[in-house]
């Protein structure tokens, strides 16, 4: 598929790349803007902005967690937002995703047709897990649901937007790679997955679906990158150290070097091989 995703309306699956450097910058809510991700943007080769809350629950949910101290984006118009923030990111040079919040398909549909127009990536939180997100329908409630995800990953991808999916593990009673499976059924292109200290789940989900899985948790340095890739992610991502250039150096080496030697791995095998951009 093309880099900038324009007009490509199929699922890559494992092999295709959405983006380059495999490096990503994780949604810090109320931080995550465009300003955030060209300020990483020498490092990262794809920054997930929001999340942002798109309907009127979801939006009461990020007031309450507004006043519980929390920072949320609750500008008034979500998908106006969405579109200015895309906007002033078109000519940075990472690709561009976004993490949505709702309480049903058709805001996401919405805002994922915005993305598709911008060459981004809209990602639908799985992830949150403070009680009011949850109680309107969103964040990690829908990995407990996944009939429910499943109808917001269809209505994304019929757009023509390419879809991720944050979830994550050490949730009790779910089946993470069933779920991821189901998702990639559905129309996922991308799984992110903060693994938390189950870093290992990652082969699961690797190994249970076709998706470019995009491994998160505690990414800070040459072994924590090498411990995902060698989980078989396709993909690393990192959050709180997002503004610490030191920390994006470091990782971005680490990537370098891991997927650099695989390169050289495969070339040297098949000297005549064209060039690809797949760790499969
Ligand atoms: C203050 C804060 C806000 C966050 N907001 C979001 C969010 O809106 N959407 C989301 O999917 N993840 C959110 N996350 C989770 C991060 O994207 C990431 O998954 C998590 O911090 C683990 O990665 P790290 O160890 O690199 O920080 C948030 C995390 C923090 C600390």
């Amino acid at each position: 598929m093309s880099a900038n995703g324009d007009g490509d309306r199929t699922n890559p699956g494992r092999g295709d790349v959405p983006f380059e450097p495999r490096l990503a910058l994780a949604s810090l809510s109320g931080q995550s803007d465009a300003a955030w991700a060209r300020a990483a943007s020498e490092y990262a080769g794809c920054a997930f902005l929001g999340g942002i809350a798109l309907d009127e629950p979801t939006r009461e949910a990020a007031r309450e967690l507004v006043d519980r101290d929390r920072d949320e984006f609750l500008p008034a118009d979500p998908v106006a937002f969405i579109d200015q923030q895309l906007s002033a990111l078109a000519d940075a040079p990472l690709r561009a995703a976004f993490n949505v919040r709702a309480s049903g398909p058709e805001p996401v549909a919405e805002a994922a047709a915005v993305c598709a127009d911008h060459g981004a990536i809209v990602e639908i939180n799985a992830h949150c897990r403070q009680d009011e997100m949850c109680a309107a329908g969103a964040g990690e409630s829908l990995l407990r649901d996944p009939d429910r995800l499943a109808a917001y990953v269809r209505a994304a991808a019929e757009t023509g937007a390419t879809v991720s999916v944050k979830v994550r593990t050490e949730l009790a009673g779910v089946d993470l790679p069933a779920v991821a499976a189901r998702l990639d059924d559905a129309g996922a292109n991308l799984l992110h997955v903060d693994a938390m200290d189950s870093e290992a789940v990652v082969a699961d989900v690797v190994d249970a679906t076709d998706a470019f899985v995009v491994a998160n948790n505690g990414v800070r340095d040459r072994a924590t990158v090498r411990e995902y890739l060698d989980y078989g992610a396709d993909a690393v991502s990192l959050g709180r150290p997002s503004d610490d250039p030191r920390v994006l150096r470091r990782v971005r080496r680490a990537v370098d070097e891991w997927f650099d030697g695989a390169e050289k791995q495969r070339s040297e095998r098949a000297p005549n091989a064209e060039p690809g951009g797949s760790n499969a």
